[in-house]
């Protein structure tokens, strides 16, 4: 999603709203410790996120069976397998979640607002959250959540690019003008990752 290289791994990473994916506990395996998430979820227990994520199962899983014409099915075999895939990440995330916000590496927030100072971090990193959800989150929501990661990361990156549509979300040529007159450049950059059809970019944001 982001072609982060190896030496990018070691820089001061934020992944802001993570979730209960499973890339803190992995990258921490591996013996990373500059990885930082951040995501509104993170006020509740483990027992809560894993009630949370399998009460709305079934209602995603049938999202992406109702749409899967507009999916490429080579990484996940079909929707249910992605369905065991998010379930088996999660699981990973939990085994990882206590002691991870013991050592400070999951923290509660929410966009446009983030806990952190000027420049913490050299990366930010943005999954499924702006552009995809363009129909609930408003044009200025996402020039201020971007502003917002651009003060706490020299870099940020977002993907994917497309709504739940799968469409190419009809905020991102204005968000990137107005990206522009705040002196940032931006740029799109295709990436490896491809699960909704076209959707093989991410934006990749830095100050001029
Ligand atoms: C679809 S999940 C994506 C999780 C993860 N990034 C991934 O790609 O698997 C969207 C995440 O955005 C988080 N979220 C929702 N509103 C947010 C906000 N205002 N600021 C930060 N995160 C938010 C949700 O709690 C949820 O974990």
């Amino acid at each position: 999603m982001f072609s982060l290289s190896e030496d990018e791994l070691n820089l001061r990473i934020l992944g802001c709203a993570d979730g209960p994916a499973s890339v803190n506990a992995e990258l921490h395996a591996q013996g990373s410790h500059r990885y930082i998430s951040v995501d509104p979820i993170y006020v509740f227990s483990g027992t809560e996120i894993e009630f949370r994520v399998h009460d709305t199962y079934d209602t995603i899983v049938s999202q992406v069976k109702k749409n899967s014409h507009r999916y490429l099915w080579n990484h996940f075999s079909d929707p249910d397998a992605q369905g065991a895939a998010r379930l088996a990440a999660m699981r990973h995330f939990l085994t990882d979640y206590e002691s991870g916000m013991a050592e400070g590496r999951y923290i509660a927030g929410s966009l446009p607002r983030l806990p952190f100072s000027n420049k913490e971090f050299d990366l930010c990193l943005c999954s499924h959250l702006l552009f995809l959800y363009s129909e609930q989150l408003s044009q200025d929501f996402h020039i201020t959540a971007l502003l917002e990661q651009l003060r706490v990361a020299r870099e940020v990156r977002v993907f994917p690019l497309f709504d739940l549509n799968c469409q190419r979300s009809i905020h991102l040529d204005p968000v990137r003008h107005s990206l522009d007159k705040e002196g940032y450049y931006s740029e799109l950059v295709k990436v490896a990752h491809e699960f909704q059809k076209g959707a093989n970019e991410m934006l990749r944001v830095c100050a001029k």
